[in-house]
């Protein structure tokens, strides 16, 4: 039996991360389908680039005879399906690419995976798996004493992101009832660490912190999230993979509550340690208008994947965030890369228009500091 995997979307945060740790503890070969949108970034994985077990592909995963040769032709034991638009943001100011993406290519590929299903027999039949890596942003919104997402909460998606993935989870489940695709889906919450695009709260702080840029903090910073490291999602995913029981939703978080603002401070806190400017870096903070629909609280709970798979996340936020700036201080390079050209356009776009609050200065804009 073949025992390559396909992952689509693997230059991608979670996706590069993801291909790195499955190359280090496992011996079978990886084929990344990944469209390079702005998020997709093959120097990612220019680490393993030599290794003869990996193999890069370019294309869309809406492109439905692409996907049926791809399968044909590598014979795959499993599908990890990470490609989507993923920043809330972005779905908010222009929402089409995430319906195409996130709804249709789910479509296609589900189509594609159940097509290659059917030609497989015996032990190829019995083992393959499609797993699809969602999000806790499905279960829309919690109130602070309410208790946290588990597989059973009803979903109730917020945002033209969440409503794709909600809209993605759905099709999946109807795939594995309706034609009995082998699938496994799991839910995640907010993940942070290496690669991780600077258009999302954890980098964006790092990279503005580090330019004497603005740290915006969105409303009143008190919306809260469940963080979890990235290799302890890849570890999760792989997990499932391996042990999940097929139909089955799998819920992955790291029971690290924080509200933004104490992110953003404990982050400038680390820089004032690691890395120490002429002023402390909190000053840079900046009360910004809030995100329209935003989510006031996100929380996981994991007892199902920690009870039946014994999965747990191995960092502590704070060993996994000094961890991550670290790494952010340690490859300036990258940095710099991605938040050349079209980044810049992105910036103007998503906070331009943003009022700043609470400083005096309602009606001025976002603007650099120094
Ligand atoms: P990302 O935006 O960093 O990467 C997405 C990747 O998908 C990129 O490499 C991009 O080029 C690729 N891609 C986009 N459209 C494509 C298409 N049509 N065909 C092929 N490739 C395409 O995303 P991420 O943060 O790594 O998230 C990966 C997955 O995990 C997503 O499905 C997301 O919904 C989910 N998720 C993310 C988080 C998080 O905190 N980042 C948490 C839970 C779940
Ligand atoms: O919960 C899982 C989700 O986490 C994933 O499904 C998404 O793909 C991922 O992007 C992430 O979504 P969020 O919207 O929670 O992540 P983001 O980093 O964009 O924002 C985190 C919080 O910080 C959120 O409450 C909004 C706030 N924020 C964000 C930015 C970019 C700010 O206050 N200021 C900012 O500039």
């Amino acid at each position: 039996m073949s025992e390559k995997i396909v992952v689509t979307g693997g230059c991608g945060f979670i996706g590069s991360n993801f291909v790195l740790e499955w190359l280090a503890s496992e011996e079978a070969p990886v084929i990344n389908l990944d469209a390079l949108t702005y998020a997709g970034n093959p120097e990612n994985l220019a680490s393993v680039g030599g290794d003869p077990r990996y193999t890069f592909v370019h294309g869309d995963i809406c492109d439905g005879d692409l996907l049926g040769r791809l399968f044909a032709e590598h014979r795959p034991r499993a599908i990890v399906h990470f490609a989507a638009e993923s920043h809330v943001d972005r779905s908010i100011l222009g929402p089409d690419a995430f319906l195409k993406t996130n709804i249709d290519g789910t479509f296609q590929l589900l189509k594609a995976a159940r097509a290659f299903y059917e030609t497989l027999t015996g032990e190829e039949r019995e083992g393959f798996r499609f797993l699809h890596v969602s999000t806790d942003e499905v279960y829309g919104t919690l109130e602070p004493d309410d208790p946290a997402f588990s597989e059973s909460t009803p979903y109730a998606p917020n945002s033209p992101y969440a409503a794709s993935k909600a809209s993605s989870d759905m099709l999946v489940r109807a795939w594995h009832h309706t034609y009995k695709l082998p699938t496994l889906v799991t839910n995640c919450s907010n993940n942070y660490g290496p690669f991780q695009f600077p258009e999302k709260l954890i980098p964006l702080t790092i990279s503005n912190a580090l330019a004497g840029k603005t740290l915006p903090v969105y409303g009143d910073g008190q919306q809260v999230r469940d963080w979890l490291y990235v290799v302890d999602h890849c570890t999760a995913i792989r997990t499932v993979l391996r042990q999940g029981r097929p139909g089955e939703t799998y819920n992955v978080g790291g029971n690290n509550q924080r509200a933004n603002l104490d992110v953003v401070q404990t982050i400038c806190a680390l820089l004032d340690k690691l890395k120490p400017g002429a002023r402390p870096y909190a000053e840079q903070i900046k009360f910004v208008q809030d995100r329209p629909g935003h989510d006031r609280r996100y929380a996981i709970d994991a007892r199902k994947i920690s009870g039946e798979l014994g999965w747990a996340p191995a960092e502590t936020f704070e060993t996994g965030l000094r961890k991550t700036v670290e790494w952010y201080l340690a490859n300036g390079a990258w940095m710099r890369d991605v938040t050349s050209g079209a980044y810049q356009h992105w910036m103007e776009k998503n906070y331009g228009t943003r009022d700043v609050k609470a400083d005096g200065a309602e009606n001025a804009k976002v603007e650099d500091r120094r």
